[in-house]
Parts: structure tokens; C-alpha cells; sequence
């Protein structure tokens, strides 16, 4: 084994096509999460496909004492990926508090803990959400954080803040934190994918249910931003790739390959596609007439961002590889797999 990994978060979208990676990468992967958003059923999916079930132990990150005897009982683990935390941007704006006490102090136990366990490493799950509206695009890792444009995006800033500090402190730990742009689609096998519980709030499941017919039509939040098309500019990532350069940055940490402490890369491809470019992209791949309307903006939609990758590229080492044809492809793939499956 490569090492012992504990990833936080782990039966959802990310976490769970991030544990698949780990396993193909040769890693003993243990997984946490308290199913509020997620299912166990992904556990079973990552099974599937790599012929080796995880370690799974139902449990918030906020429980002290279930981290502990989580610590007690799993000896040297040798790096944490940290993914769980509530992610859903409108619902920040009506739940603040809930967002607030989640996402930091779940962050916060893992700090408290990781030198008594002596556990010297964290990736942290963090997003393009901390540059707010970028002053121009491609946006690298040297831009400014800007105020957050939701109490989401602000858990991400000051988590980022906290590992900063945390490190800064002289404790034994090193991080690397990468800043998502939009993660998409599903692993190529359809045995785990993105399953939002309840109303999807991002734009790809909503897509694929409504050409489902799971979900009457999708509104397209405007079309008249400052952009070609007048809808919003995004920088969607393949979810498998997404998951890939988590097994690069733990291996960066693991093999000591950098003198800093704490490092940042931007995750993106590079390129900006609108949501009515997607649209059609979904449709020309699916086949799919998808039923759409131009509605007023969603309050606290950035107009558009997508990522210079350069550092990641080159420093890293990690690329995005897939298209978004074949990404949407997988999304698709996945969402008639749980109609199969009598799941939706
Ligand atoms: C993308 C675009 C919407 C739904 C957020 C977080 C980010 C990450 C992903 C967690 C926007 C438009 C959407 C719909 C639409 N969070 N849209 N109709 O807001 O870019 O990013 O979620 O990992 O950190 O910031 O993603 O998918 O919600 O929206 O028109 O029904 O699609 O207006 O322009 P977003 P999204």
C-alpha cells in the first residue's frame, strides 16, 4: 500500500470518484460521512468498480469524540482529503449559521487532531467561489480573494485562512488546497455519478433530469450578462478528472516533493463555456430536445470565471483530460442508469 488515506465526505459526488482514484493508485482509502447528502449506496458503487470496498464509518466531522476513537481505531493514516462540508450556495444565504458551524469546525477538529495522531498532511476541498467576480479572465491562483458573494464561498475563504494560519503556527502539517471551477459528469462505468438529494441546485443534474422528464423544464438564470451569448461563463471539469489531481496532490505531499507548506492550485480546464453552450453541447451529444427557459439571474451568480491552469499544469503536474462531450456523455450515461436502477 501506498498509504492510508481517510477521506471526509466520501459517499459523495467528488469524495466518492476521489476514493476510486485513490484505490487505483495503490492508496488504502478510509471513508467518512454523515449520508445528509449523500448515500451509502456509493460505497457499494466504488466497490463495484475497483473490486475493493473502502472503510466506511457513518460519521460528522463535527463529532470530537467520534474522530478521536476514529483516530484510535485506524492507525497511520497518512493523509486526510477533506470534502465534507454543505455546499449548497442559495441554501448558505437562507442557513448561514448552519453553514458557518459545518463547514468550520469540521475543518477545525481535523486540525485539532492531526498532529496528536500524527497525521502530517490535508488536501482541502476549496473553490473558484473565493475569487468572487474576477477581474478578468483566465484567473490564476494570484488573483485577489474577494469578498464572498455568499456565506458558502466565505466557509471556503476562511477555511483557507485557518489551514494558513493553522500551518503558519509551526504545527506538523502540510496542505495543499485546491479551488475547484464547475466539477461535472460521472465515472465512465455509471456506478457513481452526482445524485443531489431533493431539487438539484446545480446545473448539470437539473439538465439531466429534465431530459429525464424527472423535472418539468430547466430555467437558464439570464441571458443578459456581458458574455456572447448573454448567459453566464463557467469552467466545467470532468469529475474523474477532478478526482485525479487529488491522487497528484497527495503524492506531492506524501513523496515531499515541494519545500512549501501550503500550496494552491486552480483546477480547470482553461476554457469558458456558457450555459446555453452547454445546453446545446448536451443536446447534440444525448440527442435530447431539452426543455429550457430564459428566466431573471439567480442572486449571487458570478457572470463568469473560468481558470488559468498553468500552475496546476506545470507545477502540479496534473492536466484535465476530458472533453466535454464525452463529459456530458458520462452525466447522461449515469442519469439513465438510475432510471435502470428504479432510483429515479
Ligand atoms: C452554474 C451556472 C447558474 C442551475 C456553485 C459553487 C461551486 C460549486 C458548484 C460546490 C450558473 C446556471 C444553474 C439552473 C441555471 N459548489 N444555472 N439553471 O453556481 O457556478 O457553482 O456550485 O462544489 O463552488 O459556487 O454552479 O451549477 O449552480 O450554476 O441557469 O437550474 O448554471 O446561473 O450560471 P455555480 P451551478
Amino acid at each position: 500500500m501506498k498509504g492510508k488515506i481517510l477521506v471526509t465526505g466520501g459517499a459523495g459526488f467528488i469524495g466518492s470518484h476521489t476514493a476510486v482514484e485513490l484505490q487505483n493508485a495503490g492508496y488504502e482509502v478510509i471513508i467518512i460521512d454523515d449520508l445528509s447528502n449523500s448515500s451509502e449506496d456509493m460505497i457499494d458503487g466504488i466497490e463495484r468498480i475497483t473490486g475493493k470496498r473502502p472503510v466506511f464509518e457513518k460519521l460528522d466531522c463535527n463529532d470530537m469524540e467520534g474522530l478521536k476513537k476514529l483516530f484510535e481505531t485506524h492507525k497511520g493514516i497518512n493523509g486526510i482529503i477533506h470534502f465534507a462540508a454543505s455546499k449548497a450556495v442559495g441554501e448558505s444565504v437562507q442557513k448561514p449559521l448552519l453553514y458557518y458551524k459545518n463547514n468550520l469546525l469540521s475543518l477545525i477538529n481535523l486540525l485539532e487532531l492531526m498532529p496528536q495522531y500524527n497525521i502530517p498532511n490535508i488536501v482541502f476541498s476549496s473553490s473558484c467561489t473565493v475569487y468572487g467576480e474576477p477581474d478578468k479572465n483566465p484567473i490564476d491562483e494570484t488573483a485577489p480573494v474577494k469578498p464572498a458573494e455568499s456565506p458558502y464561498g466565505n466557509t471556503k475563504q476562511i477555511n483557507e485562512e485557518i489551514i494558513r494560519d493553522t500551518v503558519k503556527s509551526g504545527a506538523p502539517i502540510k496542505s495543499i488546497i485546491l479551488r475547484y471551477f464547475n466539477p461535472i459528469g460521472a465515472h465512465p462505468s455509471a456506478e457513481i455519478g452526482e445524485l443531489p438529494n431533493g431539487v438539484p441546485q446545480n446545473l448539470i443534474p437539473y439538465i439531466t433530469q429534465t431530459a429525464m422528464g424527472i423535472r418539468e423544464q430547466l430555467s437558464v438564470f439570464g441571458d443578459d450578462y456581458n458574455t456572447p451569448d448573454g448567459s453566464c461563463v463557467r469552467d466545467f471539469i470532468n469529475v474523474v478528472d477532478l478526482a485525479k489531481a487529488h491522487v497528484v496532490a497527495l503524492d506531492r505531499m506524501l513523496e515531499n516533493k515541494s519545500d512549501d507548506k501550503v500550496e494552491i492550485f486552480n483546477l480547470g480546464t482553461g476554457n469558458g463555456v456558457s450555459v446555453l453552450q452547454l445546453i446545446n453541447t448536451f443536446e447534440k451529444v444525448t440527442g435530447v430536445k431539452l426543455n429550457y427557459k430564459i428566466v431573471g439571474r439567480r442572486a449571487g451568480d458570478i457572470e463568469k470565471i473560468w481558470a488559468e491552469p498553468y500552475k496546476a499544469n506545470h507545477v502540479l503536474g496534473w492536466t484535465a483530460k476530458e472533453s466535454l462531450d464525452d463529459t456530458l456523455a458520462s452525466a447522461w450515461k449515469w442519469q439513465l442508469k438510475l432510471r435502470e436502477k428504479g432510483i429515479m
